[in-house]
């Protein structure tokens, strides 16, 4: 293992580390734009410039691969004076057009422009001008005068999604980044071009002229598109609404960005988990108690008349229940120890299946916790199994357990289906599709308002966070299983957090056996086979 030395730090590195990996891993900072942990080096931008002991010129760290006995020193005079005029190259045609730039706050041209720039610019002649606000895809923009041409989005189209959108054109200092005519950015993963970008220069249309960034809270979380489990940081708005006489906070979901986990996602989300969350905002919300559907009620009567219809179902042997793969495995426990407790049910958990697997992230199960439901309910807990039964008559109560993010994988329950059940009772955050025509509904927090955990496909088991407050009444669904377990007379199991439910669920289902929340981590644990 060769061991170099940075900055009179000897650190001791696998072979074929570069320098500046070998820096960044004991927390030295050394300035770059171009490299990026999940792409080729390319060595273009010639910020990375450190000086290396017996080597006559400057070098480019992202590019040298450190060898033992290597001595590097990244805060000399020579290497200040090389990024100093690096920035000045960077900004002699930069438009200087943050105060208008969706980047500025996280812009690494601000930041290095403060920490490693001259300060002051000698060009005195006119800018380059070029193209603004250029349509190159379904969600992103091109500033032309903002690139600093780095090249990490032209490799990210060659190299991840081998889509080869975007390409250098011209020479010299006219060089531009663009599409080819005809060929538009509209690869499923076209928004990470937009989180690479180490400037301004590409923006995401969903999110421009949002907010800025300094008023978003950010919160580690899990997407719940599909079965993958991409690891994400939810940006929530904190802003006071200037506009409004009622003070409110912004607090709705301003995007969703990827969080490195090398086990599930590497550095990518596609653009479906990306723009998932405009579903949340755009589907009706169920915000109060409803019996039967459209008629308001208290919480309690709602949650009382609910109780009185599946305990009477239970009893009888005709009760089912529908929960969605996408609850997380907290809610999906508390579920079933609620139909348990009332005598029994049979349950069917949906499946959405969509498409196929592509090569690099999206799974054809859009379930994010289909497996933990596995896990938890078991193998055959089939939806399909659980509505034959409903139209063979043995089932004529069903608790409907909507889906936490989309409700368009809740549908309306088949006409003809719905004329054999005599009760149905719906338990979700939308009041749309299975909601409609419910007996009972009660309001329950979505993806985003509630913590839990899922697992992935793979088995690993991973956090999913409360980023903003429930809208309207919503509660967590294990809440809501305990309220109606208590108005049924069922034996209080005393949780009274997520974490107190996970220890349950860890005691009883072998594959989570010895979990807690803490073990987790930000990146979760594996715990079952592929
Ligand atoms: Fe090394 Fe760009 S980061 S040359």
């Amino acid at each position: 293992m060769p061991k170099l030395t940075v900055d009179g730090r000897e650190i001791e590195v696998a072979p074929g580390t570069t320098v500046l990996q070998a820096a960044l891993s004991v927390g030295i900072e050394i300035p770059h734009y171009c490299w990026h942990p999940g792409l080729s080096v390319s060595g273009n931008c010639r910020m990375c410039l450190v000086e290396i002991e017996k080597v006559p010129k400057l070098q480019i760290a992202c590019a040298t691969e450190a060898s033992d006995g290597m001595v590097v020193r990244t805060g000399t005079e020579r290497v200040l004076g090389a990024r100093a005029a690096m920035m000045e190259f960077f900004l002699i045609h930069h438009p200087l057009d943050c105060p208008i730039c969706d980047q500025a706050g996280e812009c690494r041209l601000q930041e290095y422009a403060v920490e490693h720039g001259a300060g002051r610019s000698r060009y005195v002649e006119a800018k380059l001008r070029s193209n603004k606000a250029v349509d190159i895809g379904p969600h992103v923009l091109l500033d032309q005068e903002r690139c600093i041409r780095c090249s990490r989005c032209v490799r990210f189209c060659d190299e991840v999604t081998k889509t080869s959108e975007l390409a250098f054109f011209r020479r010299g200092e006219s060089t531009r980044i663009g599409i080819h005519p005809g060929r538009p950015l509209a690869n499923p993963y076209s928004g990470n071009v937009v989180d690479l970008c180490p400037v301004g220069a590409l923006t995401l249309k969903e999110f421009r002229f949002q907010t800025r960034v300094w008023f978003l809270k950010n919160t580690p979380t899990v997407c719940a598109a599909c079965a993958r489990g991409c690891n994400v940081l939810v940006a929530v708005g904190q802003q006071q609404a200037m506009m409004t006489t009622s003070g409110q906070l912004d607090d709705r979901i301003k995007r969703i960005v990827p969080r490195p986990n090398d086990e599930v996602n590497g550095h990518w989300i596609c653009d479906e988990g990306r723009l998932s969350y405009e579903r949340l905002s755009s589907a009706p919300r169920l915000l109060s108690a409803e019996a039967p559907a459209g008629s308001p009620a208290e919480w309690s009567e709602a949650v009382a008349r609910a109780a009185a219809t599946l305990r009477d179902a239970a009893s009888a042997g005709k009760l089912g229940a529908i929960l969605s793969p996408r609850l997380v495995c907290e809610d999906l426990f508390a579920w079933k120890r609620l139909l348990e407790g009332l005598g029994g049910a049979r349950i069917g958990v949906r499946r959405l299946l969509r498409g196929e697997d592509d090569a690099i992230l999206v799974r054809a199960d859009r379930g994010a916790n289909s497996r933990g439901a596995a896990w938890i309910l078991g193998e055959d807990a089939e939806e399909s199994d659980l509505l034959r039964a409903v139209g063979r008559g043995e089932i004529d109560t069903l608790l409907v357990v909507g889906d936490p993010l989309d409700p368009g994988d809740a549908p309306a329950l088949d006409a003809a289906l719905r004329a054999r059940l005599s009760r149905v009772a719906f338990v979700g955050p939308f009041a749309a599709g299975a909601a409609a025509g419910a007996d009972v509904l009660l309001p329950t927090a979505a993806w985003a308002e509630e913590d839990g955990t899922y697992v992935n496909f793979q088995g690993r088991v991973q956090r999913v966070r409360r980023c903003h407050r429930p809208r309207g009444g919503g509660r967590p669904g294990w809440r809501v299983a305990l309220d109606l377990g208590e108005a049924a007379g069922i034996a209080d199991p005393g949780w009274t957090s997520p974490d107190d439910v996970l220890r349950a669920l860890a005691e009883a289902v072998p594959e989570l056996g010895g979990l807690d929340a803490g073990a987790l981590g930000l990146l979760g644990a594996k715990r079952g086979g592929p």
